[in-house]
């Protein structure tokens, strides 16, 4: 095994150091103890990933609440005295010995509408990331690779067709104008993330960076963003049904047409540990006008049921009006239908606390009349 030169050596080691002494609550501190360091500190992958390179961003970020990427896909592996503990805690209990399930995408034609209990979803989302085999992960993709992993994909999206088919656009050809009004109507990724940028994602931008849309902006796949590809369906509404029918059949397609790195203990293989295994993220954007107002509750009801609460911009931004972003948090160790079924049982338990207290609050203004 190649080992690290010893002036990279130095610097990571000095780079730690400092880390270890923030109050950084981050999965990466918590699990890259001295002694694990010193286990892994020496190793590089076969395309040439470091440790340093998995853990730029968690240093450069003390507030990062993982704080770590693989470089590659060797990475899970060659550092895995470092990411299984990470791993294991992010997805709720996926331990060392354990195996991601087969995939089973399920019959979307179960999930229904969400708003059958009341109006209370805006949109709906489903999205996974997926790794094109043959091609490391941003920290090490070369300037002709992002133009190459581009070209394969946007060939590879000249198969969706009907509902499905659309235009594919590199991120250059797109006024900063559009750019903006896409991200408005949160069809389009943030740029200068802070976190993705410490993890040396942002390089060559926005060489080989794009977005796909079908023709009723429903359909949408990221290229060479955090990931590879990000494959997302979304609409108004709360019919999770028909987003994870659409979602479905695109990744479907999308697969038979190019090749997804998986493992067989990790599933789909992603740049972010969170986003292993099925790789799946269903959300809705809910208006909660009571609960938002009552945040403990709220966390406390999502946390029950495995998921996440993001704000109304997506990760790291606040809530506007009431409006949350509610999504599965584990997306590894259960299989696609799984993880769509654990959001959609939480955020009717949601909506039913939500309508409880609204109709707590409609008692007591009358007794107070
Ligand atoms: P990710 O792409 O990893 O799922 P982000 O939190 O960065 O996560 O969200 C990306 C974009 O998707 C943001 O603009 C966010 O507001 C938007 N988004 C997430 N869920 C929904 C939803 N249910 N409806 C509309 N937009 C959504
Ligand atoms: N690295 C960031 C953190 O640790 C984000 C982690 C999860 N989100 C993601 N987009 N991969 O807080």
């Amino acid at each position: 095994m190649e080992q690290i030169d010893p002036d990279a050596l130095t610097q990571l080691e000095e780079e730690y150091g400092k880390f270890m002494n923030t109050n950084s609550h981050s999965l990466l501190k918590k699990h890259l103890t001295q002694e694990v360091f010193d286990k892994v500190k020496h190793r590089v992958t076969a395309e040439g990933a470091t440790l340093h390179d998995c853990i730029r961003s968690g240093l450069a970020n003390p507030d990062s609440n993982i704080g770590l990427y693989a470089a590659d896909t060797e990475s899970y592996i060659l550092f895995q005295e470092l990411f299984d503990p990470v791993i294991d805690e992010y997805h709720g209990g996926f331990g060392p010995s354990e195996t991601h399930p087969k995939s089973d995408f399920g019959d979307p034609s179960d999930l229904g509408d969400l708003n059958e209990l009341g109006d209370y979803v805006l949109s709906t989302r489903v999205r996974c990331a997926r790794s094109i085999e043959g091609y490391p992960f941003n920290p090490l993709l070369t300037s002709d690779q992002y133009t190459e992993l581009e070209q394969d994909v946007e060939y590879a999206l000249e198969n969706l067709e009907g509902d499905l088919g659309g235009k594919y656009r590199s991120l250059s050809e797109i006024s900063s104008e559009e750019q903006e009004e896409l991200l408005q109507r949160h069809l389009l990724f943030k740029q200068g993330d802070r976190f993705l940028e410490a993890a040396g994602a942002s390089r060559f931008w926005p060489e080989g960076r794009g977005i796909f849309l079908n023709n009723d902006n429903t359909l949408v796949v990221w290229v060479n963003e955090e990931d590879h590809m990000r494959i997302i369906s979304m609409q108004y509404g709360g019919h999770i049904g028909e987003v994870y029918d659409r979602f479905v059949r695109a990744v479907t397609i999308l697969s038979d047409n190019l090749p997804m790195s998986s493992s067989e203990r990790l599933g789909f293989l992603s740049f972010c540990p969170t986003n292993l295994g099925t790789s799946i993220r269903a959300s809705v954007h809910i208006h909660l006008p009571l609960l938002g107002r009552d945040r403990k509750t709220l966390e406390d009801t999502a946390a029950k049921f495995n998921l996440q609460v993001r704000g109304t911009s997506g990760e790291h931004s606040e809530a506007e009006d009431y409006v949350f972003d509610i999504s599965n948090r584990r997306r590894l160790g259960i299989t696609e239908i799984e993880a769509l079924k654990e959001m959609c049982n939480g955020i009717k338990e949601i909506i039913q606390l939500e309508s409880r207290m609204e109709e707590g609050s409609s008692q007591s203004r009358k007794q107070s009349h």
